[in-house]
């Protein structure tokens, strides 16, 4: 099998980050003879400034002869007043679209060393281990009609349509179920079935396809409840399954509870397990440039990606491990300091993560 991989780093911190993780992914390439290779291109807001595009062609032709995409983030307050149709998320939006990678799966695991960087009570996350499967490609993000018009009286209106097909829910439906299945068999499905019609119909298909998994326990919940019982008791859950904007709005609230937003990876599969990889945080405008930002989402996105695309549990394991000891060794990015630790800047803790790769790999 071919192993080719699309490093897309994009803008803000997504260099610096995606640097670290190619320096963790490369360095386990030869140690284990992966046979990974890497093929670079622009995308988002960097893609824009070179193309006039956020997804040229050929970035997006890269994307689709490769077996997996490394992505870092798009997106700065340098782009934002373009026009929506080239801003740099669009890139991304696009990526997703074109490869057909509905499923996305975000993880909030609580490392026990970072249970003191999280703004909750130790109590409430000690021991968090939730997946949040989020469906990708259809929803409010892509729904027509969508847009800014004025009407007759000159007054302007903004619409988005919200519109799921039963096989669209069908499908992610059934990669919720699936993974639940392999962890502790409780799955909740997040709707707002007593306003909007579109997660009616979701809560039904969703409890149908529940016929198929009568192993699994399936609860529904609203998702404003749902974003309340995050924070209030977040251990109830196991795995969620919700829509693109919820899963978008929740996986925000999931990260916090880990301790910081730089924690989390996330995969974006298709049918086939062909992926995306990328932190689920943003570009980080704030912070670009400085070397502070938190690689460990990334390198995280990387474990993912060995695991769902390349079917190679053990090398998955060996960098989530090597993160494992690098937190052990109380370095900390900023985003993940508390007392008592040592501050580092990024590629400090990339270093730290390959350090403790090869004390793995060691005799
Ligand atoms: C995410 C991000 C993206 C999204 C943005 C950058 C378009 O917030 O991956 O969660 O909304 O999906
Ligand atoms: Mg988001």
């Amino acid at each position: 099998m071919s192993k080719r991989i699309a490093v897309l780093a994009g803008d803000g911190i997504g260099p610096e980050i995606v640097s670290e993780a190619i320096k963790v992914l490369s360095y386990l390439n030869k140690d284990m003879q992966l046979g990974l290779t890497f093929d670079h291109a622009l995308i988002g807001g960097a893609a824009y400034d070179a193309f006039g595009t956020p997804l040229p062609q050929q970035t997006l032709n890269l994307c689709k002869h490769a077996d997996a995409v490394l992505l870092g983030a798009v997106g700065g307050p340098k782009w934002e007043p373009l026009a929506h149709a080239v801003r740099p998320e669009r890139g991304l939006l696009g990526v997703r679209s074109e490869l057909g990678l509905f499923s996305n799966l975000r993880p909030a695991v609580l490392y026990p060393q970072l249970v003191d960087a999280s703004t909750l009570k130790p109590e409430v996350v000690s021991g968090l281990d939730l997946m949040i499967v989020r469906e990708l490609t259809g929803g409010i993000y892509f729904g027509q009609p969508r847009g800014v018009s004025k009407l007759e009286n000159g007054e302007k209106v903004g619409v988005n349509t919200k519109i799921y097909s039963e096989s669209e829910i069908r499908r992610i439906a059934h990669s919720a179920f699936k993974i639940a299945r392999q962890r502790r068999k409780k799955l909740c499905s997040v709707d707002k079935a007593n306003v909007l019609e579109c997660t009616e119909l979701w809560r039904q298909i969703v409890t149908e396809v529940g016929k198929d998994y009568p192993d699994v326990q399936l609860s529904h919940m609203y998702v404003d409840n749902a974003a309340m019982q995050l924070v209030r008791a977040p251990k109830q859950f196991d795995v969620i399954v919700t829509t693109n904007m919820f899963g978008d709005i929740l996986s925000d609230i999931a990260a916090m509870l880990t301790g910081s937003i730089g924690m989390l990876p996330s995969a974006s599969l298709d049918a086939n397990n062909k992926g995306m990889y990328e932190p689920i945080h943003g570009s980080a405008p704030d912070i670009a440039g400085q070397g502070v930002a938190n690689p460990l989402a990334t390198i995280l996105s990387t474990a993912m990606m060995l695991r769902y695309t390349f079917q190679n549990e053990e090398a998955a394991n060996r960098i989530e491990q090597a993160v494992n000891a690098a937190l052990d060794s109380n370095v900390r990015t900023a985003d993940i300091y508390s007392e008592g630790m040592t501050k580092v800047g990024t590629s400090e803790m990339g270093a730290a993560v390959l350090n403790a790769l090869k004390a793995e790999s060691a005799p």
